[in-house]
């Protein structure tokens, strides 16, 4: 008799368990990929947090674009079983004007995004509405090699000139070395390096007015740089023209280069002595300016999760945004990944300023990256900003006429 009721309350115990795993929520997040496990570690916690609801990471392609690629043919076939994904800070107006993403203003308060970047907010904000959670804000830096500034006593460059004088006067005394190196690929991460060298000239895509003004000697002069950068002063890797950011840190990381134009997360692999020689000898610090007179720009990074308006899991897809762009969250991959993180409040954490040092001194560039510019076209815009300056890069076209034609295609496709 005992036994049996014993076993009977087993049999219960299981029952209750199973119908109660069976009404757990599955939300399927379109995210970047695994990685080291900070990812899934973070899901871990949601998930013991709130009970009922799962998680289930779905791997987007790591090139930018791809992943763009991918997420816009779900939304575009209301396909609801993606419910959350990452989102780059350029792609919420993307998504807003297609009316495929869920505005989040009624689900949060004042208060839950009080302690935001402006940057991060500033992206996530398109037609008077909050359409995403930043989980992580980004910025474009200078790598440089300590070592070998001291070695040769060089400053640190202060515009692309010096960087370019520096590069040159190392390379010849060093063997087997070159200058710089960044994602200069035809994909998003060639608009980001661009932007950097066109705004420190003084030049810009688009007015205040929303006209486009790309066409400028500031935007001719920053393009020639690059170019001879390439081709003139020869102090980029051969093959830069097909460099994603990993095919940029490889040379870096090898000890083979004496700058890196990279994003913050290269810092944690750089500081890896499994897959870094320069550990213990890289500095960080602001990108150089174009001309003396203008200051350093870095492009606005970072990410942040959406929520598909196909969702049959709205409420629980937000629950899980809230977490991703919590402080808890934050500080796991500030520590995991070297996210730099999109609130302030982490910037104060001792944990994290112990791991990432440079994030004090970098806090400035951080918090003064530029955006790239904000439109429903702007995958369209960034691709052709690509293509044009890779003609220059190749000597297809000189300087002048990428950014000519660059211009003029920007207005075809805006019909101005
Ligand atoms: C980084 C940035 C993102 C940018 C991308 C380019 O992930 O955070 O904003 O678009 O690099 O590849």
């Amino acid at each position: 008799m005992r036994k049996n009721i014993i076993l009977l309350t087993f049999l219960l115990i299981v029952l209750v368990s199973i119908s109660v795993g069976a009404e757990d929520i599955v939300l399927n997040y379109y995210s970047h990929g695994v990685e080291n496990g900070t990812r899934m570690d973070i899901i871990e916690e949601f998930e013991a947090t709130h009970p009922g609801i799962k998680v289930n990471l779905v791997e987007l392609p790591q090139d930018t674009n791809k992943k763009l690629q991918m997420i816009n043919t779900i939304l575009q076939s209301q396909d609801n079983s993606m419910d959350i994904f990452d989102s780059d800070v350029t792609w919420p107006p993307i998504f807003a004007a297609a009316g495929w993403v869920e505005p989040l203003d009624g689900y949060l308060s004042e208060v839950e995004m009080d302690d935001f970047l402006p940057g991060p907010v500033g992206a996530v904000t398109y037609m008077g509405k909050v359409w995403g959670v930043p989980y992580r804000t980004d910025a474009g830096m200078l790598y440089y090699r300590k070592d070998l500034l001291e070695k040769h006593n060089k400053e640190v460059p202060k515009t692309w000139d010096e960087l370019i004088e520096t590069s040159r006067y190392i390379m010849e005394r060093e063997e087997g070395i070159k200058g710089h190196a960044g994602s200069w690929a035809q994909y998003e991460g060639l608009t980001c390096n661009l932007m950097e060298f066109v705004w420190s000239y003084g030049g810009k895509v688009f007015n205040e007015e929303g006209e486009v003004v790309y066409n400028s000697p500031e935007t001719v002069a920053a393009v020639s740089t690059m170019t001879d950068m390439i081709n003139k002063d020869n102090i980029m890797p051969n093959g830069i023209v097909n460099f994603y950011s990993g095919d940029a840190r490889a040379p870096f990381f090898s000890g083979k280069l004496v700058f890196l134009r990279d994003w913050p997360s290269g810092w944690r692999k750089s500081q890896n002595p499994d897959n870094s020689q320069v550990v213990g000898k890289v500095g960080i610090a602001a990108l150089p300016m174009g001309s003396p007179d203008q200051r350093s720009y870095s492009t606005l990074g970072g990410w942040q999760v959406m929520v598909s308006k196909y969702s049959d899991h709205k409420e629980e897809a937000v629950e899980f945004a809230k977490f991703r762009g919590g402080k808890e969250a934050q500080k796991m991959a500030a520590l995991g990944l070297s996210h730099i993180p999109a609130r302030e409040s982490l910037y104060s954490d001792s944990d994290i300023l112990e791991k990432m040092p440079f994030i004090e001194d970098m806090f400035p560039a951080f918090v003064s990256a530029y955006p790239r510019p904000k439109s429903p076209y702007y995958a369209e815009v960034s691709n052709i900003l690509q293509v044009e300056t890779q003609k220059a890069f190749v000597e297809d076209k000189t300087a002048a006429e990428a950014v000519k034609d660059a211009d003029q295609r920007i207005k075809d496709l805006l019909g101005q």
